[in-house]
């Protein structure tokens, strides 16, 4: 059995629950349980940083009742981009505390996952990233992005810092010594910035038994994966680059002369990785730091509506980085197909959807009635041939299946089952049949292939209908080019956005199958120092590295032009003009709530025409309309008196948006959208409308004419519907169009005729 088997089966072991709890000693000497918990204030009242702390101590020395208490039980204090901090509180604490004027919401800390499925395809990256944005940005030398994730393997080829110039010297960052970590050895031009956080979750010291004995006190990964987000967004070009033994060529980031500025978050844990505490920590430090940029590649399993909340402690993070002009990108989670699965569905986030390339590497399977089937992984080995047996479970794999290859259908807690007595019964080799895309594919050395349930049911017919079924398994070939649709990956989290239907979600796509970059040495398949890795975790960064370059030559965009260059610019074909589909449980071309806009176009994004700007008053209007009290309003805003929302408060339609998302369509409605010039000063735009089904919309003004005076135009949509009873979402476009821009955002539009809404 290869090295690569027993690792995944030591993954799947090693597993340890670890509680955050702890306990206080109450009065009467009863144990009450103390748990992370995270105050928000809001906006800053102070300037000086150790004011706003010592604002934080003073409130809890007033509910602990001594200052040797209140600094005990302190965690982290939220003091540069937005105030708050995470304390050990008991549930009372906790309540009372949020009875305090001062504090928004009190939230317990929450876990968060990495959103890498442990998928290990052999794929290459597509070398398209065009060569005039690459070179107008500089490759985005000027551009530091900030990574939240499991920390960084800083010797990686892809940190080395060849050519690149001094660091930007608006960095305020740091890179922090540790375990294994030496900062003036492990930092240079390319990897600027190393910090880790880990206090909500462990001491800071290695004797705390809750560390793992493999993880390091220190921003050096352990946890496969930041390595892979940083250098997909920001790594240095590294040529003659193979996975295991397929030749994958030159590979870079998407801004290869961007700072990495990596923040260490996400540590070897089960339940949850990335503590919430930890994460807004690091957003609070990267503000301070002066990121241009951040990259988080989360998501949570299962989430409450609360903590899908369009104000939950993320996108609180998220929205003073936004208010601050730094654009925040974020997985839209590997929680798909399922509608409502899409995560980070704020406003002010870039959610990003995952697609697959147009390469694959797959593995001819030759039945003995000579039909052959190409299986979803790819193996790379010597040809097997031999008998072919189907087992129900992996009690079957007994002495029967030595020198076989034994088909199954294992469910997911079966796999490691299936995987340990492959090696223990000397079958040839194991294929799994799957209804999922993101299932476990591992491949080298012994032949474990994953083939797709049709494919699966035909192997299981031909095995009950031949007497001695045979098999021969050949060495893995490359698919290219168009004969490989694009697809949005199955697992990639999908709309309509479950918390706020306003709010188009995911707002772009991405490649996020298949994605190389490098890894930790120890990484599975990752001999080379690279691997192949899936999830929307992979695309998150593609984009990053995108806005990056954006960046870099539209320094003065604000995150939401950024975005909305991203929607409008999109593609609904892959490169070869064919169409999108979604993989899912049932086949159909991507929709708005697959792909948002679509598949990121990065040339045309450097050069949009027009943006749907916004900025954070935008953002608490649209918290006004949502419902949200005035109180919580005032906190997220620069101002010391009640915050006043307009009467009546104003329409979740009219959030200026590069989209239209109109849940809940019965009588007409009119909502407004403003677009900014940012191509030829004299532009003249005309409308192309491609309504939904059995949806009117009519537009006025229906052309725009921009000239040195006129830089912004507002239009006004008016909707209306001729369905008669409730209608699913149909999907269209309006296009505003120049002759050589084309301005498009999605419109999704489902009739409700037997419930009221008011907007
Ligand atoms: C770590 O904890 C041990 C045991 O509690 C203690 O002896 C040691 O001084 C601590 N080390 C640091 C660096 O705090
Ligand atoms: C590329 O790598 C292969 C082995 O991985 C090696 O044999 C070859 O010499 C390398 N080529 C260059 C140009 O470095
Ligand atoms: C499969 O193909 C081989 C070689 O082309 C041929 O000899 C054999 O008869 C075929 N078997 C069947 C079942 O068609
Ligand atoms: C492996 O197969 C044997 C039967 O030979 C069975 O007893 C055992 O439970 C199987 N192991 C696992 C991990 O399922
Ligand atoms: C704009 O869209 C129209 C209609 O789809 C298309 O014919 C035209 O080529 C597009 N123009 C550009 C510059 O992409």
């Amino acid at each position: 059995m290869s090295s690569r088997v027993s690792w995944w089966v030591f993954w799947v072991m090693s597993v340890v629950v670890i509680l955050n709890v702890e306990f206080n000693i109450v009065e009467g000497g009863a144990y009450e349980e103390t748990k992370v918990h995270i105050v928000y204030l809001g906006e800053k009242e102070h300037n000086d940083p150790e004011l706003v702390t010592a604002s934080h101590l003073s409130m809890l020395e007033s509910l602990l009742g001594s200052k040797k208490d209140a600094s005990e039980s302190i965690v982290h204090s939220y003091r540069h981009g937005f105030s708050g901090f995470a304390a050990h509180l008991t549930d009372a604490q906790a309540k009372k505390i949020s009875e305090h004027p001062n504090v928004v919401q009190v939230t317990p800390n929450t876990y968060y996952e990495l959103q890498t499925t442990r998928t290990f395809d052999y794929l290459g990256l597509s070398h398209s990233t065009p060569k005039g944005l690459l070179r107008d940005a500089k490759m985005g030398e000027d551009i530091i992005i900030g990574v939240l994730d499991s920390g960084v393997w800083p010797e990686s080829e892809s940190f080395n810092d060849k050519g690149l110039g001094p660091i930007p010297q608006r960095w305020k960052g740091m890179c922090v010594d540790g375990e294994d970590f030496d900062s003036k050895k492990h930092c240079n031009r390319k990897l600027i910035g190393a910090r880790y956080y880990m206090e909500s979750l462990f001491r800071k010291n290695k004797t705390d038994s809750r560390i793992p004995d493999t993880e390091y006190m220190s921003a050096r990964e352990a946890l496969p994966h930041g390595t892979h987000v940083a250098s997909t967004a920001g790594g240095s070009f590294v040529s003659n680059v193979s996975v295991n033994g397929f030749g994958v060529g030159t590979i870079r980031g998407g801004a290869p002369g961007a700072r990495i500025a990596v923040y260490k978050v996400c540590w070897q844990r089960v339940d949850g990785s990335c503590a919430s505490a930890e994460i807004i920590k690091a957003m609070d430090d990267a503000i301070a730091d002066g990121v241009d940029l951040i990259t988080i590649s989360i998501g949570r399993p299962n989430p409450t509506l609360t903590e899908l909340d369009l104000y939950n402690q993320i996108s609180y993070g998220a929205f003073h980085a936004v208010a601050n002009g730094i654009p925040v990108l974020s997985a839209g989670g590997n929680y798909g197909p399922d509608d409502y699965s899409v995560q980070n569905i704020a406003p002010w986030i870039i959610t990003v959807a995952a697609t697959s390339l147009d390469r694959w590497y797959s593995t001819p399977l030759t039945l003995g009635n000579n039909m052959t089937l190409m299986a979803r992984s790819a193996y790379k080995g010597k040809e097997i041939q031999a008998e072919l047996m189907f087992v129900y479970s992996a009690n079957e794999m007994t002495s029967a299946a030595k020198g076989k290859v034994v088909l199954a259908f294992p469910t997911e807690s079966e796999l490691t089952d299936y995987v340990s007595n492959l090696s223990n019964v000397q079958a040839e080799g194991l294929i799994f049949a799957t209804k999922r895309e993101d299932d476990l594919k591992v491949s080298e050395g012994i032949a474990m292939i994953t083939v797709d349930y049709e494919q699966g049911s035909t192997m299981f017919k031909y095995i009950r209908t031949t007497s001695s079924p045979t098999i021969k398994i050949s060495s893995a070939v490359t698919l290219n080019g168009p004969l490989v649709a694009t697809k949005v990956a199955e697992f990639s989290g999908r709309g309509p956005n479950p918390v706020s239907p306003y709010v188009l979600k995911p707002d772009i796509a991405a490649p996020g199958v298949g994605i190389v970059a490098a890894s930790t040495p120890e990484k599975m398949g990752a001999e080379e120092g690279f691997y192949a890795e899936s999830g929307t975790s992979m695309a998150t960064p593609v984009v990053a590295g995108l806005v990056a370059l954006l960046r870099a030559v539209h320094p003065d965009w604000s995150p939401a032009a950024l975005k909305s260059a991203l929607v409008t610019t999109a593609s609904k074909t892959d490169p070869y003009g064919e169409p999108i589909f979604s993989e899912g449980l049932t086949r159909k071309l991507a929709d708005p709530f697959d792909f948002g806009g679509g598949l990121v176009s990065p040339n045309k994004a450097a050069d949009p025409g027009l943006v749907f700007d916004a900025g954070a008053e935008d953002y608490r209007l649209f918290l006004c309309a949502s419902n949200y009290d005035e109180m919580h309003i005032t906190k997220i805003s620069r101002t010391n008196t009640l915050y006043r929302c307009p009467s009546p408060r104003p329409s979740m339609l009219d959030l200026n948006l590069p989209s239209i998302t109109i849940p809940f369509l019965k009588e007409d409605v009119t909502l407004t959208r403003t677009v900014t010039n940012v191509g030829p000063v004299d532009s003249v735009y005309k409308l192309i409308v491609e309504p939904p089904l059995g949806v009117k919309i009519s537009v006025t003004p229906n052309t725009l004419l921009f000239n040195s005076n006129v830089k912004k135009i507002s239009f006004k949509v008016t909707v209306s519907t001729t369905h008669k009873s409730n209608s699913i979402y149909y999907f269209g476009s309006l296009t505003w169009t120049d002759g050589s821009h084309n301005v498009t955002i999605p419109l999704s539009v489902r009739t409700q005729m037997l419930m009221y809404f008011s907007y």
